[in-house]
C-alpha cells in the first residue's frame, strides 16, 4: 500500500485559541510544500478546537480532540463529545495516551469504548500504546503492548475496516529526551505489525512517538512499519515542526 507518511502534533496541555490562530497563520504558509507529500494532523486543547477549525477550514490538513468522552450528551460535566468536535469538522481522535492513562486513571475498558466511538461517529482513531521503563527492562514490552491493543480494540472487532493508526509511543520516552533506538523501534513495530495483521487490522498505519525531534526523523522514516510520528514538544514551534516533517518527506 503505498500510504503517505503521517505527522502528528500532539499539543497536549499547550495553546490556547490566540496562540493556536498564530501557530496555524505561520505554519499554514510553511507547510504548502508538503501538501501533496504526507499527512499532517493536529491535536490541540478542547478550548483551541474552534480556532483551529476555523484555521484548517478547506485544508488538506486535519485535526481532532485530545481526549472525549463516548457518550453524545448527557449529566457528564467538564466532559467534551466526540460528537461536539464531529460538528467542528474533527476527523481524528487521539486515544489511550499514556498521560490519560497514568494522570486520569483511564482504564483499557474506557479505551476501547473510546475507540468504538469514534469509529461509530466515522473519526479515525490514533491509538496510543507503549510500555514503561520497568516493564521494558523486566522484559514485559510485548506482553503489555498486545494486550493494550486486544483490550482496547476489544470493542470494535465488527469496525475491521476503519481507518486505525496505532501511535506506538514508549513511556520512557515522552518528554524525556530519551528516544528508542533504532532496533527497539523495529523490533516493536514488527509485533505490533503482526498482531494487527492476524486480527483484522492489515491497513492499519503504526506511528512512533516519544522525544521526536527533526534529527532523528530520517533514519526512523526508512524503517520498515514506521508510518510516521506523532510528536509532542518539537510540535509546538511551526519552524520547528516544519523542520520535523522536512527531514522526513525529502528521505522518503
Ligand atoms: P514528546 O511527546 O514528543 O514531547 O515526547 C510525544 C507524545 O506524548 O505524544
Amino acid at each position: 500500500m503505498n500510504q503517505k507518511k503521517i505527522f502528528a502534533a500532539n499539543w497536549k496541555l499547550n495553546k490556547g485559541p490566540a496562540e493556536a490562530r498564530q501557530f496555524m497563520t505561520a505554519f499554514k504558509v510553511l507547510a504548502q510544500e508538503f501538501s501533496t507529500k504526507c499527512d499532517v494532523i493536529f491535536f490541540p486543547s478542547a478550548i483551541a478546537a474552534d480556532a483551529v477549525s476555523a484555521q484548517l477550514q478547506g485544508s488538506w490538513m486535519q485535526w481532532g480532540p485530545q481526549n472525549t468522552f463516548w457518550q453524545d450528551s448527557g449529566a457528564f460535566t467538564g466532559e467534551n463529545s466526540l460528537k461536539m468536535f464531529c460538528d467542528l469538522n474533527a476527523k481524528w481522535n487521539l486515544v489511550g495516551h499514556s498521560e490519560r492513562r497514568q494522570y486520569f486513571g483511564e482504564t483499557d475498558h474506557d479505551i476501547a469504548k473510546k475507540i468504538l466511538a469514534s469509529f461509530d461517529h466515522r473519526m479515525n482513531p490514533m491509538f496510543c500504546i507503549g510500555e514503561t521503563k520497568v516493564q521494558r527492562l523486566s522484559g514485559q514490552t510485548r506482553d503489555v503492548l498486545i494486550t493494550q491493543l486486544s483490550q482496547g480494540l476489544s470493542e470494535s472487532k465488527h469496525f475491521q475496516f476503519g481507518r486505525l493508526v496505532v501511535a506506538y509511543e514508549p513511556v520512557w520516552a515522552i518528554g524525556t529526551g530519551l528516544v528508542a533506538t533504532d532496533e527497539q523501534v523495529q523490533e516493536t513495530h514488527l509485533w505490533i505489525r503482526n498482531w494487527l495483521n492476524d486480527n483484522g487490522w492489515k491497513n492499519s498505519l503504526i506511528l512512533y512517538g516519544g522525544s521526536v525531534k527533526p534529527e532523528v526523523v530520517p533514519e526512523l522514516i526508512k524503517r520498515p512499519h514506521v508510518d510516521g510520528f506523532l510528536v509532542g514538544g518539537a510540535s509546538l514551534d511551526p519552524l520547528i515542526f516544519h523542520k520535523l516533517i522536512k527531514a522526513g518527506v525529502t528521505d522518503i
